[in-house]
């Protein structure tokens, strides 16, 4: 054979290995977790996989109808969903009064009652495709290869379960807390607890207040959001099984997340980390925005925004911010849709959309003002960016003050932001070379990896489908009690032997004692 023809024959061959295509079920969370899921949608459509997505009828973004799957609606009945309109400006208007005890407690609780509510209409949900006799039979004859679902929520987990699925997780959080908690070994005294802004670094008393909030949200967490997937799971599957097993039992674990952002700990052989699957190398900016970048001259350009829900919510703050930028010789791009700010200076431009990744890929970029959310921060590593961090709500601050940690980004606190603060701390970062060169160095990392994180997850995505799931990786941890997995009773047994050893050889002595003394008592 020629050597053209087994080429021929070996593309052939693996272009056939390659286009495997299988059928996907995704079980998505709504909000922004849904833009990271497209990403992964995207790209599996166009590996020429079958994709069908699970919304509910009250969905805010995910469309029913695309061309990149196909959709299956879930009645939620009604919802009176006034998380944008009211829930996220009053914590914001909480947020904005200051750090106290009462304050933080008040928010804590808040937020507990709202996400208790979103998990029991998840179980609703849950339930209605449940009791849909038409709805399961299908699904069960459209014979899927795998579910792949964000455990943010529970549904997912659920459905794989009733499906026999196998289950591949595009995950952070889980309805317990961060993921790595649920199945990798966690020592609280070099692992921070998010929520806390802690660092891999901390003092006794830090250690402390680590440990008991663990606790605290471990008691929270399955108090509250893991109690209605509990009794869901029992209600449906029987008394004995256990819903943090079923979560705990997932194939694989793509992790939004990787090194360069967390801090280093311990992982376990079925989590694979995809931090920064979504970014993209910067394309060219359309003419008019390139004008204005360019137009910066040697001072470069600011980039500012907060995300498409939080940008407007904030009005009061707004003016002093115009007011900060007004007095810096940079260009300001600001993505800001709502009444224009006062203050606003010839330097800065307003706009209600930008191309965030390709501004963040300029060369003439020079800072990013952001508040912590989905993209921003993993965007900001990709392209060396530091950053000005305003953190509102959820993890943000969490986000922002690992970056802090790494010396790449500078902190304002929303309840003390005024311009001056903000001014100065602009200043700091544009100024002060340590945080550009430690977000380059960041970044030269995360680009230093054989694979591309999003060639990773889907290769990891159609393995779980040719395979059949990836069980040889899964640790048998799930299926332990905490006293076998902390080996409490083998501890307590190695110890009561040794006690009984102990106290049996010390009584044998002491007995011949006697004997030979008595002995030696009568001779006498
Ligand atoms: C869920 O269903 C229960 C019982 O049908 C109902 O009482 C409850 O209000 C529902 N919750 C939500 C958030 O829809
Ligand atoms: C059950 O599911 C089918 C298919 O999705 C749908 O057409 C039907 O309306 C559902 N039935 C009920 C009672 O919700
Ligand atoms: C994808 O799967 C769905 C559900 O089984 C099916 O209705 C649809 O025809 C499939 N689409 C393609 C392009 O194969
Ligand atoms: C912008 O404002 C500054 C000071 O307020 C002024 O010196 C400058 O000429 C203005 N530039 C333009 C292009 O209007
Ligand atoms: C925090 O950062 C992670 C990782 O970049 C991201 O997945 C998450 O969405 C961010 N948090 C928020 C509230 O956007």
């Amino acid at each position: 054979m020629h050597h053209s023809t087994i080429l021929g024959l070996f593309i052939l061959l693996s272009a056939l290995s390659r286009s495997y295509a299988g059928k996907v079920l995704v079980v998505p969370v709504d909000g922004s977790h849904w833009i990271n899921m497209k990403v992964l949608i995207v790209e599996l459509h166009s590996k020429g996989h079958n994709i069908t997505v699970v919304r509910g009828s009250s969905s805010w973004y995910i469309e029913e109808k695309s061309p990149l799957y196909s959709s299956i609606t879930v009645d939620t009945g009604e919802f009176d969903d006034d998380f944008m309109e009211k829930f996220l400006p009053h914590l914001l208007k909480m947020q904005r009064r200051g750090r106290s005890f009462w304050n933080e407690m008040a928010l804590a609780d808040e937020t507990y009652r709202r996400f208790t509510e979103i998990h029991q209409l998840i179980c609703n949900m849950t339930a209605t495709m449940f009791e849909n006799e038409t709805l399961m039979n299908s699904l069960k004859d459209a014979a899927y290869d795998i579910v792949l679902t964000d455990p943010a929520f529970g549904g997912g987990v659920l459905l794989a379960h009733r499906l026999d699925l196998p289950l591949v997780f595009n995950v952070r959080w889980t309805m317990y807390g961060e993921a790595h908690f649920d199945i990798a070994p966690s020592p609280l005294s070099y692992i921070p607890v998010t929520g806390l802004q802690l660092t891999d670094k901390m003092t006794f008393s830090q250690r402390v207040m680590n440990v008991m909030t663990y606790i605290m949200i471990l008691y929270k967490n399955s108090k509250y959001f893991g109690s209605p997937y509990q009794e869901f799971a029992q209600k449906y599957f029987g008394p004995n099984v256990d819903f943090f097993s079923l979560l705990q039992n997932a194939d694989i674990w793509l992790m939004r997340n990787d090194f360069t952002f967390e801090f280093p700990r311990p992982t376990m052989p079925n989590v694979v980390y995809m931090g920064g699957f979504q970014c993209k190398p910067a394309k060219p900016l359309p003419d008019d925005l390139e004008k204005f970048v360019q137009s910066s001259g040697e001072h470069g350009v600011i980039i500012m925004t907060l995300g498409t829900v939080f940008g407007q919510l904030l009005s009061e703050i707004n003016d002093d911010i115009a007011a900060a930028f007004a007095q810096l010789p940079q260009k300001v791009i600001w993505r800001h849709t709502g009444p224009r700010p006062a203050n606003l200076g010839n330097n800065t431009l307003i706009v209600d959309w930008l191309p965030q990744n390709d501004l963040l890929g300029h060369p003439k970029t020079k800072v990013f003002v952001a508040h912590g959310g989905t993209n921003g921060v993993q965007e900001a590593i990709y392209h060396g960016v530091p950053i000005v961090g305003i953190p509102l709500a959820f993890d943000q601050p969490d986000n922002l003050s690992r970056m802090q940690a790494k010396g790449t980004a500078k902190i304002v606190d929303i309840a003390t932001l005024d311009r001056n603060v903000f001014l100065e701390a602009l200043k700091e970062v544009l100024h002060k070379p340590s945080y550009r060169e430690n977000m380059q160095r960041l970044s030269r990392l995360h680009h230093d990896q054989p694979m591309k994180p999003l060639d990773r997850a889907v290769f990891w995505i159609e393995f779980v489908m040719r395979n059949r799931g990836a069980p040889h990786l899964r640790t048998q941890s799930f299926r332990m009690s905490r006293i076998e997995y902390y080996s409490i009773d083998v501890i307590i047994t190695l110890m009561a032997t040794v006690f009984i050893f102990a106290f049996v050889t010390v009584y044998t002595i002491r007995y011949f004692c006697l004997v030979v003394f008595r002995k030696k008592v009568k001779r006498e």
